[in-house]
């Protein structure tokens, strides 16, 4: 009974009368369609899938603010059709004057909000001098050609609709209380109004004549300072013109005969994501069946394994000693499931962090741009909340990030996400903190099959596993395997988090009684995704949980 009942909510989840376009050129899925359009102009217009990565990313920060930004940082993820892949790095850095107890009052506990809104809570911003540094490597048309639609779109406005008004409108106290002159932020807003934002089209342009100076030199530096000044922020010029995205290998490894590239420290996604692909692949997920308690118990129990040595071992690579290879080893993956238990919940208090050093001594968007010449990228982006700070700075338009959050204020003490963390993810000048976003991609035989990513803090890491595993144990087209259900578990809290749904429900009974702690969540996740078809065609998804829209052609 169970089992038809599940097979009917695929069937649900799956949209099975609507048709999934295919597209032989290109495809661009991202978080706003008006974003995804540019990139499939910028594609149309003869430039590769970096120039329209570059050219999204540019619009994202116009037309989807919450996330998509130029004062906040991210990762970009790239194949080329030569079989090679790089990732480039422009994670946010702590200023210069940050120190490791900057969150702590003298009793040494954590101050409320101070890491999470306002200017102390920002780090020094990366997107433009990463999206700049992919443009010039890699990319093949200029600044003035990519930029020109996130410009237009910052001069000339464009219509809101009812998830932007409602995102504007309800953080509009915040912006008031950081923002004096600057109200555009702080308005009520409703469907169909044109938001307009004049300061944020100047300094895109002075982007676009001055490439990566316009932004950490000039004016746009001295309104930074200057915000900064004015708001008991700590970024100075010295970190503005010290800011280095960086070109890093990326992290690799195989599932199921696929092979994962992802991106490595500071984010943890990519670790975790093999990690976790790693446990999986020991165990014959296809005859558990999707949806089933023995399918939930087991990647459960992967979850709350690799969380807990997220917490303890991961952080910026560039500080601390990240023992990378043993955490992605398959031998390793497998020892750290002595104690699972099939019938029962382990208890989180008996999961330690394992021993990886043993051998080896030693609010967010994503957006995905695949074009036909067979370069794919993959790129996650944050302001970390929704509107980051809430702070813009006066006179540039643009927002700044509360990624300081993503760092460990207090060990013990769980950062925004619920996160835990340790001495490896403490705060310290120019470290960038540890991130969860998960750019990826995959490839079978080292031809295209997989681009993904997703927003969500810790989240972010299980929507692209479940996205995956849909995929290739589960064999579902690209929109189900987004669309299911999703659940989560990160070590602490000892809680199994599950998506508000009737499908995952009908298990409820039977994990409680092997001891998990259930708590139905609001949904998670916003996967945007490109996928290869066997007849050579590509076709797109974004996840309904969000706004956005695939585009191909
Ligand atoms: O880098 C990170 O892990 C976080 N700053 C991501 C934040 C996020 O995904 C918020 N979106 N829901």
């Amino acid at each position: 009974m169970k089992k038809i009942l599940i097979l009917i909510f695929i069937f649900i989840f799956s949209n099975a009368f609507s048709q999934i376009p295919e597209y032989k050129n290109g495809v661009v899925s991202s978080a706003q369609e008006l974003a995804s359009q540019v990139g499939i102009e910028i594609l149309k217009n003869g430039g590769n899938a970096i120039d329209a990565a570059v050219g999204v990313g540019f619009a994202l920060a116009v037309v989807y603010p919450q996330a998509g930004n130029i004062g906040g940082g991210g990762f970009m993820v790239i194949h080329f059709p030569n079989g090679m892949n790089t990732s480039i790095d422009y994670r946010e850095k702590a200023p210069l004057l940050a120190n490791k107890n900057m969150y702590l009052d003298n009793a040494g506990n954590v101050i409320e909000d101070l890491s999470t809104l306002g200017h102390l809570a920002a780090g020094v911003p990366g997107s433009v001098a990463g999206m700049l540094y992919a443009l010039d490597k890699y990319g093949t048309l200029s600044r003035a050609d990519v930029l020109k639609y996130a410009i237009s779109y910052a001069e000339n406005g464009f219509i809101i609709n009812a998830r932007f008004a409602s995102a504007l409108n309800e953080n509009s106290k915040e912006f008031n209380k950081f923002n004096g002159s600057s109200k555009l932020f702080g308005h009520h807003y409703k469907a169909g109004d044109l938001f307009i934002q004049k300061e944020l089209a100047n300094t895109l342009k002075t982007i676009r004549d001055n490439g990566k100076d316009g932004f950490y030199k000039g004016w746009v530096a001295d309104l930074i300072v200057t915000e900064m000044k004015n708001g008991n922020g700590i970024i100075s010029y010295n970190d503005l013109e010290n800011y280095n995205a960086v070109e890093r290998d990326v992290v690799k490894g195989t599932y199921r005969g696929y092979e994962i590239i992802s991106m490595g420290p500071p984010a943890s996604g990519g670790i975790c994501l093999i990690y976790l692909l790693n446990i999986l692949e020991n165990y014959n997920l296809k005859d558990y069946g999707f949806g089933s308690v023995e399918n939930v118990h087991l990647m459960t129990e992967a979850m709350r394994r690799v969380f807990a040595d997220r917490s303890e071992f991961m952080g910026d690579a560039d500080f601390v000693n990240v023992p990378m290879e043993s955490l992605i080893s398959k031998k390793y993956a497998l020892k750290q499931m002595w104690n699972y238990d099939t019938k029962f919940a382990t208890n989180s208090k008996d999961v330690k962090p394992g021993d990886p050093y043993y051998k080896e001594h030693d609010h967010t968007t994503h957006y995905s741009v695949a074009d036909k010449f067979g370069n794919l990228v993959s790129t996650t982006t944050t302001l970390n909340d929704n509107f980051g700070s809430k702070v813009v700075v006066d006179g540039a338009g643009f927002l700044l990030n509360d990624e300081m959050d993503d760092f460990s204020s207090k060990p013990g003490v769980p950062n925004m996400f619920g996160l835990l963390g340790s001495e490896a993810n403490s705060i310290s000048p120019g470290k960038r903190m540890l991130s969860s976003m998960t750019p990826t991609i995959i490839t079978k035989d080292n031809q295209p099959f997989l681009v993904l990513g997703s927003p969500g803090g810790g989240k972010i890491i299980s929507s692209v596993l479940e996205t995956i595993v849909n995929i290739i144990d589960y064999g579902f087209v690209l929109r189900t395997a987004i669309e299911l259900p999703r659940f989560h578990h990160q070590w602490y809290p000892d809680v199994l988090q599950v998506e508000e749904n009737m499908m995952l429900k009908m298990n409820y009974r039977e994990l409680k009684n092997m001891g998990y702690d259930i708590k139905q969540v609001s949904e998670f996740g916003r996967i945007d995704a490109i996928m290869f078809l066997p007849n050579g065609s590509m076709t797109g998804y974004s996840d309904s949980r969000g706004y956005g829209k695939a585009i191909g052609y």
